[in-house]
């Protein structure tokens, strides 16, 4: 049962929401890459939950920890490079009603479905969000790996509770929309609360966000990603396209239901007239002077900025009595959860999906150019 990714550059993730650690092994980063482990720690504290009242109650340090893989200069050197992060706030006993009774929409019954009662139910196990702590930290040795390579990659919350941000600027694919898409990513640099484009949309998306808590509930949404940077000709038809790579990477992250590239399920409602993305020279290269197509044509970029978006459900672990079964005895129960939670995932999963998206581009550019 692997929690693993990747052909170049591969990550394997393990732990348990109450094990000693989670973490990482990270293989097939260019040996002598210099890592700032201060980059890589704040990159990973990005998907804390802070002090917000949405977030889950649970507080720790979660400092990535190198345990192989770094020279004396700590630089990669060709080894395995592993990543623990301790788990060190744990109350295990908030989740023993959940051992026999499953909670509707998270993973206890087809965990248990799948191993009989050996699965580790408290904290959600190896399903609970805390697996991408690892994630982020595996995705920011990728991130600083893309940089040397001139790829940028950012993400936001493009919908929350049913309230739009402002989509990114990248579906037109004009120098002027690329120059607003950089200025884009970067006023996303400055560590706001609610990762939004339009601050007032993240005002109201707080309001909703604490609605919902209020009433015992919660909300899911859209992160949106952009990577800018990548050349055209990175990728693999059929099934290794850079879709085929970022969707199976994507769908790894817990509560991921729906993953779009461009226009997604919008270009189903177009016409090939309006959906297609006209050629231009600019610069003595021949460009899409549009980006309906998300930066991806035949699985393979067209160099514009590729763009995807994650549909995240609610989170599951709703603090109001739901219907269930006893699995021991097959009898109805009815299910109170307990136990620290979010409200809900996506203002946390912002940095995930971009480490997710990092991962994947990486492991996409390392394998490029193709041999055959
Ligand atoms: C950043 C993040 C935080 C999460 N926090 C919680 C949580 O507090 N409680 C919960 O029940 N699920 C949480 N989840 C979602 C569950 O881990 C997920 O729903 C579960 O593993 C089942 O997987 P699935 O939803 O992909 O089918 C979180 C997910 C992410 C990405």
């Amino acid at each position: 049962m692997p929690s693993s990714l990747g052909t170049a550059l591969t990550v394997s993730v393990f732990g348990q929401s109450h094990s000693p650690a989670v973490g990482c092994v990270v293989e097939g980063l260019p040996a002598g890459m210099p890592v700032d482990q201060d980059a890589l720690a704040a990159f990973v504290a990005r998907r804390a939950p802070g002090n917000d009242p949405w977030g889950t109650p649970r507080r720790e340090p979660d400092l990535p920890r190198i345990v192989s893989g770094l020279n004396v200069d700590g630089e990669t050197c060709g080894a395995p490079l592993a990543v623990i992060i301790e788990n060190t706030n744990t109350r295990s006993q908030d989740y023993s009603n959940l051992l026999d009774v499953p909670r509707p929409g998270h993973a206890d019954f087809t965990a248990w479905a799948k191993w009989h009662g050996a699965q580790d139910v408290p904290g959600g196990g190896h399903f609970s969000g805390r697996l991408t702590g690892p994630l982020c930290a595996a995705g920011a040795l990728a991130l600083q790996w893309l940089a040397t390579r001139g790829v940028s990659v950012r993400a936001h919350v493009a919908e929350l509770a049913g309230i739009e941000d402002a989509p990114f600027s990248a579906l037109d694919n004009s120098v002027e929309a690329r120059e607003a898409l950089a200025r884009e990513m970067s006023a996303l640099a400055d560590g706001r609360r609610m990762p939004t484009l339009d601050v007032e949309a993240g005002q109201r998306m707080i309001d909703a966000v604490m609605a919902a808590r209020a009433e015992r509930d919660t909300v899911g949404g859209v992160v949106e990603c952009a990577c800018c940077g990548l050349p055209a000709g990175v990728g693999s038809p059929m099934f290794d396209g850079i879709e085929n790579v970022m969707a199976r990477a994507l769908f790894g992250i817990p509560a991921v239901k729906g993953v779009e590239f461009g226009r997604g399920f919008a270009a189903a409602r177009m016409r090939g007239t309006e959906n297609n993305d006209p050629y231009e020279v600019r610069d003595g290269a021949c460009v899409p002077r549009t980006n309906n197509a998300g930066g991806i044509l035949g699985g393979i970029t067209t160099g514009a900025p590729l763009l995807v978006r994650c549909a995240f459900k609610p989170i599951s672990s709703v603090m109001v009595e739901q219907d269930s079964v006893d699995l021991a005895s097959m009898e109805p129960a009815r299910l109170k959860v307990h136990g620290r939670h979010d409200t809900t995932a996506v203002i946390r999963a912002v940095p995930v999906v971009e480490a997710v998206c990092a991962l994947a581009v990486a492991d996409a550019l390392l394998a490029w150019p193709p041999q055959e």
